[in-house]
């Protein structure tokens, strides 16, 4: 049977918080029984939250799997390893980086790639959890925005994105979902999060999608374009800590768009690529505010993008709050 708990109208915390925890780790102990779960880490809050509190009900019945998509930021491989190595949780590393890119190869349609991306995963998982004795289940850190947005919550959500952790499942797929943050808001996940004694630069990070990089590359997705992404964005990254904005922001990242533009530099013509900056305010994902970072910090990035990234020769910042756009920009 799958968990699925109550949804809430107000941010839980203190004795309803812990409340929360013990009977999801008893309901999950119940479901669960004797046969194992597997969990996706990426590193986000959500799946390290849903595995934690997993691992906490069943132990080692659980089986936490990163896969590297080829789709990730910088460094993410050794976070997550670290993260879960210090939490005293082991975790299985599976290089899919080739059949992913493979597979979005002459790919173009946003939600094509999501598609392609959501069902890639869930065969990697069927195929790891075969290698597992007694799977039954597969741990997901689906959360409520994420449910809405696909359209599948309650009330009238039409689509807006597939998000990659709540698409159809394969008919053939024998697994069954457990989802334990299916009906909780991200503050909520954080404040779990928190009382679980989770490190703080986990439970605050910035959220990440799924479909990763691929959704920030648009059009179709190369090695080149991801190796472009991903040096933007340890700039970015780097100046929005240094300048102190990390912690005000619900998320700030690079994009890439499928076009290049004109630049001159050292007097010649340069024709490189456009990096679109995205800095947003938000409690939930759902509405979202563009972050009026200051014009020097802004002028700031753009210098060190066009400087570190020799790529670009552009760099545009995003003024568009949700709605009408959404955060991401696939
Ligand atoms: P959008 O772009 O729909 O994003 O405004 C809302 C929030 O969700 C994140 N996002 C995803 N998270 N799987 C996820 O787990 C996905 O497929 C996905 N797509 C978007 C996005 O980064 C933002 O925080």
């Amino acid at each position: 049977m799958m968990y699925v708990p109550r949804h809430s109208e107000e941010v839980m915390s203190g004795e309803k918080l812990k409340g929360f925890i013990d009977s999801s780790i008893a309901a999950i102990r119940e479901t669960v029984g004797s046969s194992s779960a597997i969990v996706g880490v990426s590193g986000g809050v959500d799946s390290t939250v849903a595995a934690v509190l997993v691992h906490k009900a069943i132990g080692r019945q659980l089986h936490p799997i990163m896969v590297d998509n080829g789709l990730l930021r910088e460094g993410e491989v050794e976070f997550v390893a670290t993260s879960f190595r210090n939490l005293g949780i082991e975790m299985k590393l599976t290089d899919a980086r080739a059949r992913f890119l493979k597979g979005l190869a002459g790919v173009y349609d946003p939600e094509a790639k999501r598609k392609f991306i959501g069902q890639e995963f869930i065969s990697v998982f069927e195929e790891e959890a075969s290698k597992i004795k007694d799977a039954g289940f597969l741990v997901q850190g689906t959360i409520y925005s994420d449910v809405v947005e696909s359209g599948t919550g309650k009330g009238d959500g039409k689509l807006v994105k597939s998000h990659h952790n709540v698409g159809g499942l394969p008919e053939t797929m024998n697994l069954e979902l457990l989802e334990p943050l299916r009906d909780l808001y991200k503050d909520e996940v954080r404040a779990i999060g928190e009382a679980l004694g989770l490190p703080k630069e986990l439970v605050h990070r910035h959220p990440f999608p799924g479909p990763g990089l691929a959704v920030r590359v648009l059009g179709e997705v190369t090695v080149p374009k991801l190796e472009v992404l991903r040096k933007a964005q340890v700039v970015l990254d780097r100046e929005i800590a240094k300048a102190g904005w990390y912690d005000r922001l619900w998320q700030c990242f690079c994009i890439l768009p499928d076009i290049r533009t004109v630049g001159v530099r050292q007097g010649a013509r340069t024709y490189g690529y456009l990096i679109g900056l995205r800095a947003v305010l938000s409690s939930d994902a759902m509405e979202a505010t563009w972050a009026p970072i200051p014009h020097d910090l802004l002028d700031t990035i753009a210098l060190k993008i066009i400087e570190e990234v020799p790529q670009v020769n552009r760099v545009v910042y995003d003024i568009t709050s949700k709605p009408p756009a959404t955060i991401e920009w696939e």
